[in-house]
């Protein structure tokens, strides 16, 4: 079956690695890839499918209504992959209008057009939002996040990313728009940009930089490999139900501490370093205002329903990250030294 996807923000982390499967695996499909290219949007994500006949890049912005509506009538989208966002927890601290901009308005935007331009005619439409569990709150010691968990979101990142939630699901309810919203935990992976934990202390280990770690590295993530989230994304987009949510996590909590010893010591191991050295570059630093203690995602309904799994240890996923990273060291220095921000021109102006 043929179908027009609009994908937002797949120049990002998440969004790169969601393009390229859909853009491989349906080659049936139409993959339309809609990112305004901020700071976090890199198109070296994506240099092996650029070429592809069914793949296509616009450079926008999603609170460009104008522009998103003429993307609907001209490329005839049935399906919206929304993925963009302001992604970064700390700028959300420093710049919190920047994330209301991209989070909220331009959520409603892309919502207000799909319902404008399939008008009433839902058949074969759906909306899919990308979320966060950061919407959740924070937990202590014990329990998880299921999807009846109430929204208790505690930073200007978690609190734009929970409004747009409910934007999307009153869409659904006030105008019968078809959408699926799922709520992943932290991912890792490659193509994630050196700024969160785990890329930002790659980087400075091989550059044998300090490794900031917020307060006493007591604070628990639940991490999930970039490429089993994606594949989650693909399971609900075909299997899941009009109007639910879906959860998505990897059972697997660590401490910020714990984590970044582990990658001290696979990465002394990798680099032929002394068993120890990288670990002497951990510094505590200024823990971050409001700092969420602990994540943890109940998955379970995804599994029963869909047959959805992590298909990675943890210890297997980061081994493959930190390769990747040891392998594509011109793509994290063309990141470090700014250089990847001329990647559009030197492509998209050539022709
Ligand atoms: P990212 O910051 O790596 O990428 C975001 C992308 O969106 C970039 O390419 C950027 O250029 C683009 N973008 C930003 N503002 C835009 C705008 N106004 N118009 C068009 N494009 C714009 O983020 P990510 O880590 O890939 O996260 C993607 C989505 O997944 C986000 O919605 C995020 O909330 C969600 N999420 C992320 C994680 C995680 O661990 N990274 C976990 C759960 C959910
Ligand atoms: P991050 O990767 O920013 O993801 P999120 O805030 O969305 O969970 O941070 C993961 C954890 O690591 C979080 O508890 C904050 C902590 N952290 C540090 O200790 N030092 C750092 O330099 C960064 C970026 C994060």
């Amino acid at each position: 079956m043929q179908r027009n996807i609009l994908i937002t923000g797949g120049a990002g982390f998440i969004g790169s690695h969601l393009v390229r499967l859909f853009v491989t695996k349906y080659p049936d499909y139409r993959i339309y890839n809609l990112d305004k290219l901020t700071y976090a949007g890199n198109l070296e994500n994506l240099t092996d499918i650029e070429n592809a006949d069914n793949y296509k890049f616009i450079k926008g912005d999603i609170c460009d209504s104008g522009l998103v509506n003429s993307l609907f009538e001209k490329y005839n989208i049935d399906s919206v992959l929304h993925c963009a966002a302001e992604s970064h927890v700390d700028r959300s601290i420093s710049d919190p209008l920047a994330f209301v901009q991209t989070n909220v308005i331009g959520t409603v935007t892309l919502l207000q057009a799909a319902k404008n331009n399939w008008n009433g005619n839902f058949d074969g439409k759906l909306f899919y939002h990308i979320s966060t569990d950061e919407v959740y709150g924070s937990l202590g010691s014990e329990g998880y996040f299921y999807e009846t968990t109430a929204y208790d979101p505690r930073s200007p990142y978690s609190a734009s990313k929970a409004s747009s939630d409910h934007f999307v699901r009153a869409y659904h309810h006030t105008y019968g728009l078809p959408v699926k919203i799922s709520n992943c935990s932290n991912n890792y992976g490659p193509f994630h940009f050196p700024e969160k934990l785990i890329p930002l202390c790659i980087s400075n280990i091989i550059n044998k930089k300090p490794l900031p770690i917020y307060g006493k590295g007591e604070n628990v993530r639940d991490w999930l490999f970039v490429k089993d989230h994606v594949r989650a994304i693909d399971t609900i987009f075909h299997n899941g139900k009009n109007g639910e949510t879906y959860n998505i996590g990897g059972h697997n909590e660590w401490t910020n501490i714990d984590l970044v010893k582990e990658l001290c010591r696979q990465m002394d191991n990798k680099l032929g370093r002394e068993s120890g050295e990288s670990e002497k570059l951990i510094t505590y630093v200024k823990d971050r205002a409001g700092h969420d203690l602990r994540y943890a995602i109940d998955a379970s309904k995804l599994e029963r329903e869909l047959g959805w799994k992590p298909s990675l240890q943890f210890a297997e996923g980061l081994s493959e990250t930190i390769d990747w990273y040891l392998e594509n060291q011109k793509w994290l220095n063309d990141i470090l030294n700014g250089s990847y921000i001329n990647y559009y021109e030197q492509q998209y102006h050539k022709r």
